[in-house]
């Protein structure tokens, strides 16, 4: 069943909604301080930026407020470096949900240093590493060159903040254990090379409005719905999104699954990024997280857009 994409009354009302649910529960979570400079982000921030397909944009609180978009940039270096070298990455990872905390070295010592998939740590470490160039300078510039592509924005709207790089860069002891373990299994062949692409990628800013505009072409089966421009391929926007499925909200995909129904992609900065195929792209930012690491006033925006707009794919 095909569903319509909703107008932009409809999105406006839905969106006042979800925004009071959500900042209801903002007061309830606490911001990431593992990372010291992300402890410096005001836990009242909330906004959600919405991005259909017919090209409606409509946003809500502080959906123009830049933050760092740590692990939701994992979606977006996958998608970068498989569309570059199709599934070489994948040659030495799995694509299975990891059911431990996305930090968590376990697994990977067990599984001879093959991350479980893209989208925790090891993986997405694994992954930056294949971001074509010699070295990390090059290869964030070909992930900022792809946001740039994908958002038909300037590579230059999203810098890495050099704070939030340096802060993880001097205090990202279990990253680097990860990195080196892949490298001791020979799946990676630089660590520094590979830590500093990754920690650099996690500092790269935006907005929840820039999000959900990036974001489009995955809306679309890989084509940026706004102006047609090829940004991966079908089959690849196709393993992106299933991941984001089975893997983007770590170990509490089962339950965003039943209360949104969306393949989605949280950070601890605070952004959850979720992807209605066929309609729009809906990018909610809030530092205060729950007890999983996930935004906890997002999470619930979304639940309710979700039913709101029956957006859920189940
Ligand atoms: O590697 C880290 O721990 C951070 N740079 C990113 C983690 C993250 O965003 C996980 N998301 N919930």
């Amino acid at each position: 069943m095909t569903r319509p994409v909703p107008d932009r009354a409809a999105i406006e009302a839905a969106l006042d909604e979800a925004y009071q649910a959500g900042l209801a529960k903002c007061a309830h979570g606490h911001v990431a301080t593992y990372i010291p400079e992300l402890a410096r982000v005001d836990p009242s921030l909330f906004g959600i930026a919405v991005h259909t397909v017919d090209g409606v944009t409509a946003s809500i609180g502080d959906a123009a407020h830049p933050f760092t978009m740590q692990s939701v940039s994992k979606i977006f270096s996958l998608s970068a470096v498989i569309e570059h070298s199709g599934e070489r990455v994948f040659e030495h990872m799995s694509t299975e949900p990891s059911g431990d905390a996305f930090f968590s070295i376990v697994k990977l010592e067990e599984e001879k240093g093959q991350p479980r998939n893209p989208y925790i740590n090891a993986g997405a470490i694994l992954t930056s590493d294949h971001l074509p160039g010699v070295d990390a300078s090059d290869k964030i510039a070909h992930f900022q060159a792809f946001l740039g592509r994908a958002s038909g924005l300037e590579a230059a709207a999203f810098p890495v903040n050099e704070a939030v790089f340096r802060s993880e860069a001097e205090t990202g002891h279990r990253n680097r254990a990860l990195a080196e373990i892949m490298r001791h299994h020979k799946v990676i062949s630089d660590v520094e090379v590979a830590v500093e692409t990754y920690f650099r990628q996690c500092a790269v800013t935006c907005t929840a409005e820039h999000l959900a505009r990036i974001a489009m072409f995955l809306t679309n089966a890989g084509a940026d719905p706004i102006t047609g421009e090829h940004i991966i391929t079908p089959a690849n926007a196709h393993g992106v999104l299933a991941l984001m499925a089975t893997s983007g909200m770590y170990d509490e995909v089962g339950s965003h699954a039943i209360e949104v129904g969306l393949p989605s992609k949280s950070s601890v900065s605070g952004a959850v990024l979720a992807i209605a195929p066929g309609r729009m792209a809906i990018a909610g930012f809030g530092p205060a997280l729950g007890q999983k690491g996930n935004s906890i006033g997002a999470m619930k925006a979304l639940g309710v857009l979700s039913k709101r707009l029956e957006l859920s794919v189940f």
